[in-house]
């Protein structure tokens, strides 16, 4: 099995059941994505795809605030996204498109049809649980336009909390397979030294969260 077919079986397998309840028990711990959201501020037309899109909570409440905007959602896993279209259909918005595809070598041409590049990506809690988060930096670095925008919502270093709830989260995160990985704010600060770019971070809740945002230069 190639290691994307992996990455699926584990994604199909971990969301299976769970992503019945994934949007009613994610709320109380994935914060700062309505952050992410308000910042995103698309000129009307811009095309913005969501990678990792889960359920498409995130992409209903973007469709939704900026209806100028085309917005896309792509996921490893097809149980994740039989839930995102049933939710996108549920609440009018069936026409954003979505498609089984990976952060690290997905083809937004191919995947959509589109003529033109995508002006944003959007990585919501997502780079925390792909191993290949580098090449997904990469990848998307790579088919941004200049001046195209990486939006980047992710558990933080959690510094400013007490050290027992530290522990818990940290705990509790792994049975996801979800790990905090300083290197990702490390490498995108890399990427601005060798001026590929300006980063913009903001840690929030303690340093429960940050969400940073890298233009293309
Ligand atoms: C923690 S969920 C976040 C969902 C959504 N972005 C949100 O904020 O609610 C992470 C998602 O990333 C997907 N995923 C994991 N590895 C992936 C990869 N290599 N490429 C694309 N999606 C991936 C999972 O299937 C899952 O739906």
């Amino acid at each position: 099995m190639t290691s994307e077919a992996q990455t699926k079986a584990s994604m199909d397998k971990m969301y299976r059941w769970t992503r019945h309840v994934y949007d009613a028990s994610r709320k109380y711990y994935l914060l700062g994505r309505d952050r992410l959201i308000a910042g995103l501020k698309p000129q009307d037309g811009e095309h913005i795809c969501e990678v990792g899109c889960g359920t498409a909570r995130n992409l209903i409440k973007m469709a939704q605030a900026y209806p100028k905007a085309h917005f896309y959602g792509l996921d490893a896993s097809d149980e994740m996204l039989k839930t995102a279209r049933a939710s996108l259909q549920k609440a009018g918005q069936g026409s954003v498109p979505l498609a089984q595809a990976y952060a690290q070598s997905f083809d937004p041409a191919k995947l959509f049809a589109l003529e033109v590049p995508l002006d944003k990506i959007v990585f919501s809690y997502c780079l925390s649980i792909i191993p290949p988060w580098r090449e997904s930096i990469d990848h998307a670095l790579e088919i941004l336009p200049v001046g195209g925008e990486m939006h980047i919502v992710d558990f933080g270093s959690m510094d400013g909390q007490p050290a027992g709830f530290r522990k818990l989260i940290f705990w509790w995160l792994s049975l996801f397979h979800v790990y905090h990985k300083p290197e990702i704010l490390d490498y995108l600060q890399r990427l601005q030294l060798e001026k590929r770019g300006t980063l913009q971070v903001k840690h929030l809740y303690r340093g429960y969260t940050y969400l940073a945002v890298f233009k293309k230069v």
